[in-house]
């Protein structure tokens, strides 16, 4: 699986994710997915991912993830994952496990699924079943212990913002009561649901703080038994992150409808047409397209972006992030302590506590201010 000599100062995208559907019985406030998703219900066939998989695996890319939505809710999955392992990639289930039956567990792993990542919204029921707006937290603890049975390294994804960062010690027990191996700690980053929920969802720096010692005290008592990563929130920090190690470096986002997207936000950046693998190949999209080439390399930058010496580190930040807080994505991540606009972060983080102030949670930590499920799309008009 070579990458073409054409264009020899472009890798080969390496990860491909498949977003198989924006369809999903939960309803989760932070969901990364576009807030508009509802717009467009159209999903590429079997036969149309079935093509995209071999095109991008032709191109190099290794590695295959399944997510959504929620990506069992396609039927097809499971033929998905055949195929996937047929062309030879490592394939990565990321669901919030509502419907993996144990027939279809037992199915998948016989294709030979590589690996399962499932979330959880919190240690307990009451905030775990609000968050998701379902009564899922039971649900999900059986598929927890169905993953283990199925000899799975066990994977567990958990998002973290001001309802449950106080949790944070409770799920770490409760990940190494489930036997999970590798625990991730992903604190809230504000793209779809999650920037509308913004004000809602904003711990204080305190509580990060709070959640990282408790983080680290924990990794000491527990040692090799379970990897825990802690995600700290970009507005917390003064160094933008490497996103999606950088645009059109090595990540290929395919939405359900088939554009091709550098990263999960990408939509949010107006002025940029993003092709579409029903019309375009993959390899074209790839390497030739205007969308995927756009913020490629450093031309594009400006200052301080230009003449920074960890550019070629952190790509100047988030695109996305960029744009939706100056309304440039060509600009610095105004995360960096070194864009101009850096301290909009910290008004933005003090907004958000100044709007949860006076406005007490009640005894299960569920928030007295309003926030917007991933349902309720009527309330975003
Ligand atoms: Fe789009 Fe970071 S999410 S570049």
């Amino acid at each position: 699986m070579n990458a073409p000599t054409s264009h020899p100062t472009i890798a080969p995208p390496l990860w491909l994710l498949a977003e198989l559907t924006y369809r999903c019985p939960l309803h989760c406030p932070f969901c990364y997915n576009p807030v508009d998703y509802a717009n467009d219900r159209t999903e590429l066939t079997t036969e149309q991912w079935f093509d995209v998989m071999r095109q991008a695996r032709r191109l190099g890319a290794a590695q295959l993830g399944f997510s959504g939505g929620e990506p069992l809710l396609r039927d097809d999955l499971e033929d998905l994952v055949g195929e996937g392992r047929r062309l030879g990639f490592y394939t990565n289930l990321i669901t919030s496990g509502i419907g993996l039956t144990e027939s279809r567990l037992a199915r998948m792993k016989a294709l030979g699924l590589d690996h399962i990542q499932l979330s959880f919204q919190d240690s307990t029921r009451a905030l775990n079943d609000f968050l998701s707006s379902t009564k899922t937290f039971d649900l999900k603890a059986r598929v927890a212990r169905l993953i283990k049975q199925y000899d799975y390294p066990m994977v567990l994804n958990v998002v973290l913002h001001r309802f449950n960062l106080d949790h944070v010690e409770r799920i770490i027990d409760m990940a190494l009561d489930m036997g999970v191996d590798y625990l991730e700690l992903a604190n809230t980053q504000y793209y779809g649901w999650a920037l509308v929920n913004r004000d809602q969802l904003m711990p204080t720096r305190e509580q990060v703080a709070r959640a990282e010692s408790v983080v680290n005290a924990c990794r000491a008592r527990i040692g090799s038994r379970m990897r825990i990563l802690f995600v700290v929130p970009d507005y917390f920090e003064a160094q933008p992150k490497a996103c999606m190690n950088g645009w059109g470096g090595v990540f290929l986002g395919i939405a359900p409808d088939g554009t091709a997207l550098p990263c999960h936000a990408a939509r949010t950046l107006p002025g940029i047409d993003f092709p579409n693998v029903r019309t375009t190949t993959v390899k074209a999209i790839w390497y030739d397209s205007a969308a995927f080439n756009r913020y490629r390399g450093d031309a594009w930058m400006k200052d301080p972006c230009r003449t920074c010496d960890d550019k070629a580190k952190d790509f100047g930040g988030c695109r996305c992030q960029a744009y939706a807080m100056t309304g440039d994505a060509a600009n610095a991540d105004p995360v960096c302590a070194k864009s101009a606009r850096h301290g909009d972060v910290q008004t933005i983080v003090l907004h958000a506590q100044r709007a949860q102030q006076g406005a007490p949670d009640d005894a299960v930590g569920r928030p007295a201010q309003p926030i917007v499920f991933r349902s309720d799309v009527n309330s975003l008009k």
